[in-house]
Parts: structure tokens; sequence; C-alpha cells
């Protein structure tokens, strides 16, 4: 039996939305969220974030305008923001995403923080990226509205995004979200039972302790790793996730590779060496000139300007190949040569 679809309230289609925490993703989420139509109130307890808001959101508005993907005036659209370093601002919002540190303790106190500002049916959704939602519910006066929604970065670009259902949160309001994701343009994966790093993550980090294992144990150099990865994974993963992939480049080949090389990967536990002593460096990536490349402040800037050019191009190409691309009826040209 087919489910029906999901109704989404028109109340909540409609409604105001907050944003808490204005850094790096904060800032995509408020853009993604104004360009969908919500008015949007973005929240920082530091006020230069605060200040500087408008400026990186309406640069974000114009590029989303030349590409396509927004058409009103970005001027009109960013007439909908407004930004405040007091939860009570917040009272108004029908959804409300946190979006600061990821740190269990500092996410807890602003969830409650954002609790005691909203009505009682406001759906609040963390982005974390990795803590299990069923730990930020604890506590909460309404867990039942409480979810995760994760994005991906640049928010205002990818389709991407997962709702995750804590213990504790109502199935309905996770479908809800799910609705109104479709409107930001996203193409939202539910995730119904709580799980520390969700999906993306969790392959994603699986990937990630190999990648330093290769390095750290002396086989290739970061670049090594990042060319094989961006030619091998990169050229086909848009198009197809790992079950389809295996579907189409034969499965028992995997089958036969597993058994020898799963024992053979690392399964560390612990931050690796390599990582930690990066970041003791002080290191932050393109953000502050320093990761595990060199930088100067113009190529770091340029990695930044190409990344996002990327996204938007990468997002044009897989929406030529939706995820049931393969499944349509196929058209014959001429059904009449077969006949005979
Ligand atoms: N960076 C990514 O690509 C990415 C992707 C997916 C998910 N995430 C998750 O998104 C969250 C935010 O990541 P980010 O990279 O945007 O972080 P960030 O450090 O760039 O921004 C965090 C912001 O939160 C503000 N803040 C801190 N405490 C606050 C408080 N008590 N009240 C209000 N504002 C406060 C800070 O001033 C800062 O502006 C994290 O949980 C992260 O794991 C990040």
């Amino acid at each position: 039996m087919t489910k029906e679809p999901v109704k989404l309230p028109e109340k909540l289609a409609a409604t105001q939305a907050g944003v808490v925490g204005l850094g790096l993703m904060g800032t995509s989420i408020v853009t993604c969220l104004l360009a969908a139509g919500h008015k949007v109130t973005g929240l920082d307890k530091n006020p230069s974030r605060r200040r500087g808001l408008r400026r990186r959101v309406g640069k974000f508005l114009r590029e989303m305008r030349r590409e396509g993907l927004l058409a009103r005036d970005p001027r009109s659209v960013v007439r909908n923001l407004r930004s405040s370093g007091d939860y009570a601002d917040l009272r108004d919002c029908g959804i409300v995403i946190e979006c600061v540190r990821e740190d269990l303790k500092l996410k807890r106190q602003v969830l409650r923080k954002i609790e005691e500002a909203v009505p009682s049916e406001t759906l609040i959704g963390s982005n974390t990226s990795a803590l299990p939602i069923s730990q930020l519910q604890r506590g909460a006066e309404h867990p039942e509205r409480i979810l995760g929604i994760h994005w991906g970065e640049p928010a205002h670009v990818l389709r991407f995004m997962e709702v995750i259902c804590g213990r504790q949160t109502s199935l309905e309001r996770a479908e809800h979200v799910v609705e109104l994701a479709r409107r930001w343009n996203k193409e939202p994966t539910l995730v119904r039972r709580d799980v520390r790093g969700f999906i993306t993550n969790r392959l994603m980090y699986a990937m990630m302790r190999e990648a330093f294992h290769l390095v750290e144990a002396g086989y290739a150099t970061p670049a090594d790793v990042d060319r094989s990865v961006r030619n091998d994974l990169g050229y086909w993963i848009t198009f197809a996730g790992p079950f389809r992939y295996m579907d189409l480049t034969g499965i028992p080949a995997y089958a036969a590779v597993m058994r020898d090389l799963l024992p053979d990967l690392d399964c560390g536990k612990n931050v690796p060496a390599l990582m930690r002593r990066v970041v003791r460096a002080g290191a932050k990536g393109v953000s502050n000139c320093k990761g595990f490349y060199p930088y100067t402040a113009g190529q770091a800037r340029l990695w930044q300007r190409l990344f996002l050019k990327f996204s938007y191009e990468i997002r044009k190409l897989a929406l030529k190949y939706p995820e049931d691309v393969g499944d349509r009826p196929v058209k014959r040209k001429n059904p009449t040569a077969r006949a005979g």
C-alpha cells in the first residue's frame, strides 16, 4: 500500500525561520531560507558576525541570481533578514536551526535558550555533523520537536539534506521538515533512527581514517590520496551511490575484494596523529592559510571561489541525472522496426 504524501501545514510553509550561529554554515543556511521565501532572523552572540551578515548573504544571493537559482531581486530578498543577539527575537519563528560549534554542551545550552524563547510547536533543528540527536534531546521541554537537520556546505547550493529523528522525535514533524526541505530545493533523506554521524558522515569519516592511515604509514602523500580519490570516486559518486555503483560494475568482484581487503583496513579508534599535529599547529585550512597544503592569502581566496563555482556546476550536472534517471520508460525511436 502506498503511503499518502505528507501534507505540509500552510502555516509552516510560510513561516518565519531562525538560524542560531552565523558562521560558515549559518550564513549559507540563512541564504537558502531567504531564497526559499522565508523571513529569517539570524542570531549570533558575536556582534561582528551579526554586522557582516547582510553583506555576506547579499553576495550569496546575487550569485544565486546569476546562476539562475533565484527569480527575485536579491535586494528585496535580503530585506527579509534581520540579525539579533537576543534569543527573545526568535519568538515568532515556526522553525529554528541551531548552527553553533560542534560541542554537545554548547549545543544543549543553545537548544535550551531556543526552547525558552519559542512556542511549544516551533520545530527546532540542529545542524550537528555527528552528535546523536537523542543526546541533544535530553532534558528538553518538548523533545518531540527537536530533530537533526544536516546541511552540506555551501547550504544554498547543495541538494543534500539529512533529516534525522532522535529517540523522542515525532515522525510526523520530521516528515514536515522533509516536505519543507523540498521547498528549500533539497533532495532530503529521512534518517528514521538515531545514529551518530548519520549517513554521509559515517561514510566520509571511514574514508578519511583510511586516508590518514595511507599517509601516516608512508604509502602515499596527501596529494597522492587526493588525486586518486578525485579521479576515481570523484567521477562516479555524483551519478551513483555505492550500491548503484556495484550494480553497474559487477557485484561478485566486490564480495571477493571485501573478503581480503576489509581485515586490512584501518580500524583505529583515535584521532590520527597527523590530524592532532596539524590542529595543534593552529591549522584551520583556507580560512587561515594553514592546512595540509600551504596557501598564500590569494591562493586561499581562489580555492574558496573555485569550490563555490564547482558546487554550482556539479549541481547542474547532477540535475541532468536524477536519482531515478534509469528507471524511466525507454522511448523506442522506431517501434515498428522490431515487429518483423
Ligand atoms: N563546516 C561545514 O562544512 C559543516 C557541514 C555540516 C555541518 N556542520 C556543522 O555546523 C555547525 C556549525 O559549523 P560552522 O562551520 O558553521 O561553525 P563556525 O565556527 O563557522 O560558526 C559557529 C558560530 O556560532 C556562534 N556561536 C557560538 N556560540 C554561540 C551561542 N551561544 N549563541 C549564539 N551563537 C553562538 C559563533 O559566534 C560562530 O559565528 C557545527 O555543528 C558543524 O559540525 C558544518
